[in-house]
């Protein structure tokens, strides 16, 4: 057992509720966190208290740094780490130029080791303790990131991506082999240490063809508690692309409709063209969306519709989008969140966002009776922020400010200079040189 102590702040409820507004952040200043040797939270309370209460206990003090839960970074693309900041063009056209020729490399097995072990190095810098990630078509890259994560402690539901058509050669594969090697991975790797999970992985409707998706619907009918993740509705070019390839179904999400892929453990990302009607189906299927604002904005496909979203009691979870993103950091993301819907005449709350990344996020995955904050039952998933080593915040902090206020300054300032120290079930994974 060991006793952090530090400032605590972490979501106790959803302050999206009108009535949990004001009361969902939890600020514990001078705060206590008792992690046993599973590697959960036993206790969290003040820390005289609990100095209190366990006399002998081993006490890690981390003085006037701010303990957070573990961010949660719904989806991102593992191969694409050094695809950041490609120039120009749109979805369509991004893809070709750049992603599709960087994923071809993920055959290599010395690449992707080296990328899946700096992504990982990344994550924990940005203080994301849990990840959702594509991989890359081949299994052996996959069968890579689930070994660095299985290794270094991430806690990620990751899949191999599968398409057989309209990409060059080196990203597709035939269907068969396709299936045959997502079952391979699933055997493999699907529940892991009690943190590795399988995600079936059509990319999107454009690359996978009617028998692809149809197999893995079938596959998927098979395995009913596996993630399906995939994309939706980013672009209005690959919207219409995806009209003429399925000119007999209703819409974009119809195709997964009809292959059985939409479901209560589907991760949807992006979601940005979207009426009420498909709206109203995302919310009877139980499915998950994933909202990535950098990416949004860097590949100009428009703004995610959060306040229809929720309105139809629909789960979000934050994604980085990573190579269509330009940060790591859910802190950058959440202020683009914030921007994002700012230009929709919406104003989010430091609470509401810090939510979107934690709580919010743990919800959409269905693992908050795990994840997500830093009460007793909890993993004790956790990162130590020291504002100190960022200047404008070091100034900023002397001032006599309230947690919301901070909070604020910190989504708008904040990226990996804060990150002290990243826990993982109770284990250290990182530690900022000094
Ligand atoms: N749609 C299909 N593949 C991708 C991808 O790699 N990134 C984004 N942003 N959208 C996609
Ligand atoms: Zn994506």
């Amino acid at each position: 057992m060991k006793l952090h102590l530090g400032e605590i702040w972490h979501l106790i409820s959803n302050p999206f509720f009108a009535d949990a507004m004001d009361t969902a952040l939890q600020a514990i200043p001078h705060g206590a966190l008792l992690v046993d040797d599973a590697g959960k939270i036993a206790q969290i309370g003040a820390a005289a208290d609990l100095i209190k209460a366990h006399p002998a206990i081993e006490i890690v003090d981390h003085g006037d740094s701010l303990l957070l839960p573990g961010f949660i970074d719904g989806h991102l693309h593992y191969p694409q780490l050094d695809i950041i900041g490609c120039y120009g063009e749109q979805l369509l056209g991004w893809l070709n130029r750049y992603t599709f020729p960087t994923e071809a490399q993920f055959s290599d097995p010395d690449i992707a080791n080296d990328t899946a072990q700096r992504l990982i190095t990344e994550l924990y810098a940005n203080g994301t303790t849990t990840a959702v990630l594509f991989g890359s078509t081949h299994a052996s890259a996959a069968a890579t990131m689930f070994q660095a994560a299985l290794d270094r402690g991430l806690r990620a539901i990751i899949g191999k991506v599968s398409m057989d058509r309209h990409a060059p050669v080196g990203v597709l594969q035939d269907v068969d082999s396709d299936l045959r090697d997502s079952e391979a991975l699933i055997t493999q790797w699907h529940g892991r240490a009690g943190r590795l999970h399988y995600a079936l992985t059509p990319r999107f409707v454009p690359t996978c063809s009617e028998a692809l998706l149809a197999g893995i619907g079938q596959l998927h009918a098979r395995h009913p508690d596996l993630f399906v993740q995939t994309h939706w509705a980013e672009n209005q070019a690959e919207i219409a692309w995806v009209k003429e390839l399925c000119p007999a179904d209703c819409d974009y999400l119809g195709v997964y409709e009809r292959h059985g892929l939409l479901g209560p453990k589907t991760i949807l990302a992006h979601a940005i063209h979207v009426d009420n009607a498909m709206l109203d189906r995302v919310a009877a299927a139980g499915a998950i969306l994933a909202h990535c604002p950098t990416s949004n904005l860097f590949l100009g496909s428009g703004l995610f519709p959060l306040d229809r979203v929720q309105a139809h009691d629909i789960r979000v979870v934050i994604g980085t989008d990573i190579g269509g993103g330009t940060s790591l950091s859910l802190w950058r993301t959440l202020e683009e969140t914030y921007k994002v819907q700012q230009l929709r005449g919406k104003s989010l709350t430091p609470a509401q966002l810090l939510y979107l990344a934690t709580l919010g996020a743990a919800t959409g995955l269905g693992m908050q009776d795990q994840l997500g904050n830093l009460l007793p039952g909890k993993a004790a998933d956790f990162q130590v922020v020291d504002w100190r080593r960022h200047r404008l915040l070091a100034a900023r902090f002397t001032r006599d400010l309230t947690p919301d206020e901070k909070l604020f300054a910190l989504i708008t300032l904040a990226d990996d200079r804060v990150t002290d120290r990243v826990y993982v079930q109770g284990r250290e994974v990182y530690v900022q040189a000094p």
